[in-house]
């Protein structure tokens, strides 16, 4: 079953990062004003998130508050412990993708927000993705860490919303469909 969900910024050559993990691509245009972008909305929809453990690391070192209000799970196979003062917030889950979605699934939560390239592309793999939010900043950056990989088999998407912002951003809603449409 396809219930999974991804909102998720890249440069218009599609990454996520720069070759050295930064995202501050992102804020090469100022936010729009008064408007999450439909970000909150999302959030609504997901039951929990898993994120990957290196996009966890990135956030953890801005150093900024907590932001979630959804339970977070951290997927890795090589952190032992998550930080103290998200106890309660974020808890780590370890082994293959059906392991840590049936454990994910055990403790209630159905439908996830999927973070981090990796996460992503093996959510992909899987072909466990019903809807991708997409919002591409129109900056080349050449290389990076890549929103997209390899594919077993081809995968089509529909496109069902597309917003263009004052600051030049295009936001793309993508659902999974059947190849004919
Ligand atoms: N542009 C955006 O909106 C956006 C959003 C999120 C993140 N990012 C950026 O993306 C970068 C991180 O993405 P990433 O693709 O490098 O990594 P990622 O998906 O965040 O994390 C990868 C790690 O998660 C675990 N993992 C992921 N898939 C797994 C699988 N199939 N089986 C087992 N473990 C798995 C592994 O942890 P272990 O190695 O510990 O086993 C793996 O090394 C960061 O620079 C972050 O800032 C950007």
């Amino acid at each position: 079953m396809k219930k999974h969900h991804v909102f998720i910024a890249t440069s218009l050559d599609g990454y996520i990062a720069d070759a050295q993990g930064s995202v501050g691509f992102l804020d090469t245009f100022p936010m729009p004003e008064n408007d999450d972008m439909g970000y909150y909305a999302f959030m609504e929809k997901v039951d929990a998130l898993l994120m990957g453990r290196k996009s966890f690391e990135t956030f953890l070192s801005f150093g900024v508050d907590w932001p979630y209000s959804k339970p977070v799970f951290i997927w890795s196979q090589t952190l032992d412990k998550i930080p103290g003062a998200l106890t309660g917030k974020a808890e780590l889950v370890q082994g293959t993708l059906a392991e840590v979605e049936a454990l994910i699934h055990d403790k209630g939560f159905q439908q996830l927000y999927l973070d981090g390239g990796q996460v992503i592309q093996s959510f992909l793999q899987a072909d466990k993705i019903q809807t991708m939010t997409i919002t591409t900043i129109p900056i080349l950056i050449g290389e990076g860490i890549r929103l997209f990989g390899p594919l077993t088999n081809q995968l089509c998407f529909q496109c069902t919303q597309t917003k263009r912002y004052e600051n030049g951003l295009v936001q793309q809603v993508f659902e999974r469909v059947a190849p004919s449409i």
